[in-house]
C-alpha cells in the first residue's frame, strides 16, 4: 500500500477494515471514513483549518469533566442528538415524544414522596406540577420511577452551582396505584446553554443564540414500557421556535397555568404568593418483545 493519493486514500482505509468481525462495527466506521472523506472534498479543507478543527476538539473533550459534558452540548447544538433521538422514536400518534436528554442529568437524584417540593430552596415562583403515566391503551402505569430535573429561577442547574452541596431542582418519584405523580418547584425560566467553552465560541462564531426555552426534564422508566426521556415546555416562551438545540415539540408544550395569591392552592392551602399549575399527561409506549 504505497503512492496512495487524494483519490486511492477513501478505498485504501476501506479495506483495512474489511477483517474486523462485527459487522455493524464496520458497517458504522465505513460510512463514517466515506463522509468524513467526502467532507474534507467537498470543502476542500486546507490544514490550517484541519488543525483549528482538531484545536477545537481537543479544547471539547478537555472541557469535559464529571459535571460538563462539552461534547453532548456539541452533538446538541449541532442537531446530532435530535436526528438520533428522533429517528430511534418515530412519533407515534398515542405515545408522548421523546426529546434531546441533555448534559445535566445526574444519576442517583433524592427520591422524595408525592407532594414533596423538588426545588431545594431556589428562589422563584410557585409551581405545582400534577402529572400522570398511562400505557397506550389508557392504563394507569404504577410505580413507573419518574426523575425530573430543571434549572432554577436563574437558569442554571444545580450541578453548575459549585457551591451547593445538596439536589437542587431534581428529584426521584414513584407514580402511585393510579400512575400520578404530584410535585411542587418554581416556575422554570429560559436559559442559555454554557457558553463559556468551545461549543460557546462555535455559536457566537456562527452568530446563532443559545438559548433554550423554559423547561422541565422528565424521565420515566417502568418495566414492559419504553423509557421516555422527555421535557415539558412552557407556553409562550419566546424561544420554543429558535431552540439552541432543536428540542421542542409542538406536543410537549404545556399550560403552566397563573394563578393569583389569595387562590387555592392545589395542597388546598390559601397561596400568600401568586403560583403556577402544570398539569401534563404522560403516555408511554409498551416495549417490543
Ligand atoms: C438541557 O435542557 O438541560 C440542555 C439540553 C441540551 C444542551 C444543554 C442543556
Ligand atoms: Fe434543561
Amino acid at each position: 500500500m504505497r503512492n496512495i493519493n487524494e483519490h486511492t486514500i477513501t478505498e485504501a482505509v476501506l479495506r483495512g477494515m474489511a477483517g474486523c468481525e462485527s459487522e455493524r462495527l464496520k458497517e458504522v466506521m465505513s460510512a463514517l471514513v466515506r463522509h468524513l472523506h467526502d467532507f474534507a472534498r467537498e470543502v476542500k479543507l486546507s490544514e490550517a483549518e484541519w488543525e483549528a478543527g482538531i484545536r477545537f476538539l481537543t479544547a471539547t473533550g478537555q472541557k469535559c469533566d464529571d459535571k460538563r459534558q462539552e461534547f453532548i452540548l456539541l452533538s446538541d447544538t449541532l442537531g446530532l442528538s435530535t436526528l438520533v433521538v428522533a429517528q430511534n422514536h418515530p412519533v407515534s400518534t398515542q405515545a408522548t415524544e421523546a426529546t434531546v436528554f441533555g448534559p445535566f442529568y445526574v444519576e442517583g437524584a433524592p427520591q422524595l414522596p408525592q407532594g414533596a417540593d423538588i426545588s431545594g430552596g431556589a428562589a422563584g415562583e410557585p409551581l405545582f406540577v400534577r402529572a400522570t403515566v398511562h400505557g397506550p391503551k389508557g392504563e394507569a402505569v404504577a410505580d413507573a420511577t419518574v426523575n425530573v430535573w430543571q434549572a432554577d429561577s436563574e437558569g442554571l442547574y444545580d450541578v453548575q452551582r459549585s457551591a451547593l452541596e445538596s439536589a437542587q431542582g431534581r428529584a426521584l418519584f414513584r407514580t402511585d396505584a393510579q400512575g400520578r405523580l404530584d410535585f411542587r418547584s418554581k416556575l422554570p425560566v429560559p436559559y442559555p446553554i454554557p457558553t463559556d467553552g468551545p461549543v460557546g465560541g462555535m455559536l457566537k462564531a456562527l452568530e446563532r443564540h443559545p438559548w433554550r426555552p423554559a423547561h422541565v426534564h422528565f424521565m420515566i422508566e417502568a418495566p414492559d414500557y419504553q423509557t421516555l426521556i422527555t421535557h415539558v415546555f412552557r407556553d409562550g416562551d419566546t424561544y420554543l421556535d429558535s431552540d439552541a438545540v432543536y428540542g421542542v415539540r409542538s406536543s410537549l408544550v404545556g399550560d403552566f397555568r397563573a394563578h393569583p395569591a389569595g387562590s387555592q392552592a392545589p395542597d388546598g392551602s390559601t397561596a400568600a404568593q401568586a403560583f403556577y399549575t402544570l398539569d401534563f399527561d404522560f403516555v408511554l409506549e409498551r416495549a417490543s418483545g
